[in-house]
């Protein structure tokens, strides 16, 4: 399914998500068009093989099957029009944060279609979230095509509606970040436990590493793994009472990732 792909704006998302298009082999360099105004971005994208351009001047009506958007959301009205000549033929997919299907389609024709999609920054190295909404202008070979390109990434989740975005973004989008904050409190914590701060850090994330792997290639729910290493009046049940007693760290992530939903929506108006 050979299809003539534009990828417009080729910063840390856009270059991330190329060479795993490429390295997947879902789609040949020679069909991949990357638009950069940035000189040294240009170039790095050109060492992929991809054919580079500065802007779309010169871009054909009908040249494209997809056009990948990966610019900054504060740009995207100033971008779309040059695209405008390609639709409805092309579909546009977009990983602007809080750019809306409608946003596309009042500067792209109503008959657009459009695909959201929010990435998360392990999509770098092959292992991002993405969550993705289509408009029912995308047809089934389309999606099929969009899923097979952004697996290259990572998961793809496929949402029924477009509020979902908010979720996603909220979980999976800035969830890398809550990650990170546990591997350093539980660094921290390994450290007032009296390991030297290499040692606990190095233990903190080898056993998110090594527990997100087992719970992702496990067929038990996380639930029953979480079962099975605490037995009872154990250590684990002494920590899991402080973290669990009263809900605790339930109701703190609750809290944060409607925190994160609502400010999402926020930034989408
Ligand atoms: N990075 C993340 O973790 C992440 C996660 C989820 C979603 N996203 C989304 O991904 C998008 C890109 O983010 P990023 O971090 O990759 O930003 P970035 O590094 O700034 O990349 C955007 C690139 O687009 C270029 N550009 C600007 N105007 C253009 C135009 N008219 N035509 C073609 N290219 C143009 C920019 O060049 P100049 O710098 O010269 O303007 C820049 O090189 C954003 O919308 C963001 O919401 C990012």
């Amino acid at each position: 399914m050979n299809k003539n792909v534009i990828l417009v704006g080729c910063g840390n998302m856009g270059y991330a998500m190329l060479k795993g298009w490429l390295a997947s082999g879902t789609v040949r360099p020679a069909d991949i068009t990357v638009v950069e105004p940035n000189e040294a971005l240009r170039s790095r994208a050109a060492e992929t093989g991809a054919n580079v351009r500065p802007s779309a001047d010169g871009i054909a009506a009908g040249s494209a099957d997809l056009v990948i958007i990966a610019v900054k959301p504060q740009v995207i009205r100033d971008v779309l029009p040059a695209y405008r000549a390609l639709a409805p033929h092309a579909a546009f997919l977009s990983i602007a944060a809080g750019a809306s299907i409608a946003t596309f389609t009042d500067l792209l024709g109503e008959n657009t279609p459009v695909i959201r999609c929010m990435p998360n920054t392990p999509a770098a190295i092959g292992k991002g979230m993405m969550g993705i909404y289509a408009n029912r202008h995308v047809g089934p070979q389309m999606m099929e095509f969009v899923n097979a390109l952004l697996s290259a990434s990572g998961e793809v989740a496929v949402l029924e509606s477009e509020s979902q975005i908010d979720a996603v973004t909220a979980v999976s989008g800035s969830g890398p970040a809550y990650i990170f904050h546990f591997i350093e409190c539980l660094a921290a914590a390994g450290v007032n436990a009296g390991l030297s701060e290499e040692t606990a850090k190095l233990l903190a994330m080898q056993t998110v590493y090594g527990a997100a792997c087992l719970a992702k290639e496990s067929d038990e729910e996380p639930a029953r793994l979480r079962e099975q290493v605490t037995s009872p009046n154990g250590t684990t049940a002494a920590a899991l009472d402080v973290l669990m007693g009263e809900g605790r760290l339930a109701k703190l992530l609750d809290e944060a990732v409607n925190a994160a939903r609502l400010r999402s929506i926020e930034l989408g108006k």
